[in-house]
């Protein structure tokens, strides 16, 4: 079971809802850039079938995330914008091994995992926080549903191609580390 070692303060959801616009850019690239991750996955293990069947799933339903989020920027007569830095993406990119090919792909699994499960987190708030006569509301409860969908996948797939205790002990680890990534980060208008 995956749960996540902090919890983001009520704060946050006065902070988007102050500048919307601004986080609804964030989101959107956050969707286009999962979508790209999940296709660099499939790329890098052509040889794991079941991986690449999921990341070919999972590329395509975040792609849509993109466009569903896209449509509403363009509703609120808003553009795109250009991607702004994610540092706690950076962060969390930086805790992936790199020297061994198996301990890579064990650590981007269980890396994407905590970050879906902290999408999760973050996306339900806004689902709870936003006012009933909001239609993002619906939308925000949506995607939440979606991302606890993926925080399952990934650690499936973790466990699918890695002994359960190596997961856990990576886990358990990660999990640590996300914390104090984020507990050092500002709250802003963004997903992270
Ligand atoms: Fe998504
Ligand atoms: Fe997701």
């Amino acid at each position: 079971m995956l749960r996540l070692r902090s919890q983001t303060p009520a704060l946050w959801t006065e902070i988007v809802q102050r500048d919307l616009d601004t986080f609804l850019r964030d989101h959107a690239h956050n969707e286009r850039k999962v979508s790209q991750s999940a296709l660099a996955l499939a790329k890098d293990n052509p040889h794991r079938v079941e991986l690449t069947d999921a990341m070919v799933e999972l590329a395509t339903e975040e792609l849509d995330h993109f466009r569903q989020v896209y449509a509403r920027l363009r509703e609120r007569g808003v553009t795109l914008g250009f991607d702004q830095p994610d540092p706690y993406m950076t962060a969390m990119r930086k805790l992936c091994r790199k020297s061994d090919t198996d301990e890579y792909l064990l650590d981007r699994l269980v890396v994407f995992a905590i970050v879906e499960a902290r999408g999760f987190e973050r996306f339900h708030m806004m689902g709870e926080a936003l006012p009933t006569e909001d239609p993002l509301k619906g939308f925000y409860q949506d995607i939440a549903r979606s991302e606890a969908q993926h925080r399952a996948l990934f650690l499936r797939l973790a466990k699918r191609f890695f002994p359960e205790d190596a997961v856990s002990a990576r886990l358990d680890a990660l999990l640590d580390e996300e914390a104090r990534i984020l507990a050092i980060l500002p709250l802003r208008a963004a997903v992270h």
